[in-house]
């Protein structure tokens, strides 16, 4: 049995204040009792402040990028031994913002995740197709490429998946639960090749425009173990029900 788990895409978005606030409110509610793993990635400058608000919580606390040198002549880069310092257990990799805004290719974003396996922290790596790409047919082959590259040399029971179709992104046009499972199924039967029972336990999440009322018709499904979300994820009350609608 995969446990479910919630991850929060705050993109560049929050202050001091609405953070703490934010993070208040979610401790009050999701550090009570079980449930699904839930993980918070803020912007790097707000990293030192959330893992002190974390400390003692089940929340855990993630990033939104790295690079993939341990350090350097990389001006505004952030290392993943930096993200260490912070308490950080998982880093978001390979998302579509930027894959498109700044040109992250396969290669970049497969080098990411190896040098954030090595600092023992877990890449929650992004695929999905564009709008067009899916028109055309092509948004099995756009996401096994985007994958496989990935899969090949990645550690696979130290990784999480995310499917995040591009025109569910921000656009209030999720994704419906059949069509999510349909990629989800695929996703895992893609790992399956490499290995079953990692496929078994690999845990897939969607993402794109997940929100309080269709999340758990998403978590339902079978190949869906949690969401990956991003404007949901800003307002505590919603946030909340989406944690409560995965099984832990
Ligand atoms: P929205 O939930 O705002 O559509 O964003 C999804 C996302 O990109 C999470 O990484």
């Amino acid at each position: 049995m995969r446990r479910g788990l919630v991850a929060a895409n705050w993109k560049m978005n929050g202050s001091r204040e609405s953070i703490t606030e934010l993070l208040h409110g979610l401790r009050q509610s999701l550090d009570t009792g079980a449930g699904a793993q839930v993980l918070v990635c803020p912007p790097m400058p707000y990293l030192d402040l959330c893992s002190r608000l974390l400390q003692g919580s089940r929340i855990s606390l993630g990033a939104q990028n790295a690079h993939e040198a341990s350090s350097g002549a990389f001006t505004g880069e952030t290392a993943p031994g930096m993200l260490l310092d912070f308490g950080v257990s998982h880093v978001i990799l390979g998302h579509s913002e930027r894959r498109q805004l700044f040109a992250e290719t396969d290669v970049q974003v497969l080098a990411k995740c190896l040098a954030v396996q090595a600092q023992g922290m877990v890449p929650v790596l992004c695929v999905g197709e564009t709008l067009q790409e899916r028109e055309a047919g092509q948004a099995e082959a756009v996401v096994a490429r985007q994958l496989d590259v990935v899969l090949e040399a990645c550690e696979l029971t130290k990784l999480v998946l995310a499917y995040e179709p591009v025109w569910a992104i921000g656009t209030g046009q999720t994704a419906t639960p059949e069509q999510a499972q349909q990629m989800h199924a695929f996703i895992r039967q893609r790992v399956a090749v490499r290995s079953g029972a990692v496929a078994e336990n690999i845990c897939i999440l969607y993402g794109g425009s997940v929100n309080a009322d269709n999340a758990a018709q998403l978590f339902a499904q079978q190949d869906i173990d949690g969401g990956l979300v991003g404007g949901a994820s800003l307002k505590p009350a919603e946030f909340i029900k989406i944690c409560k609608s995965v099984s832990g």
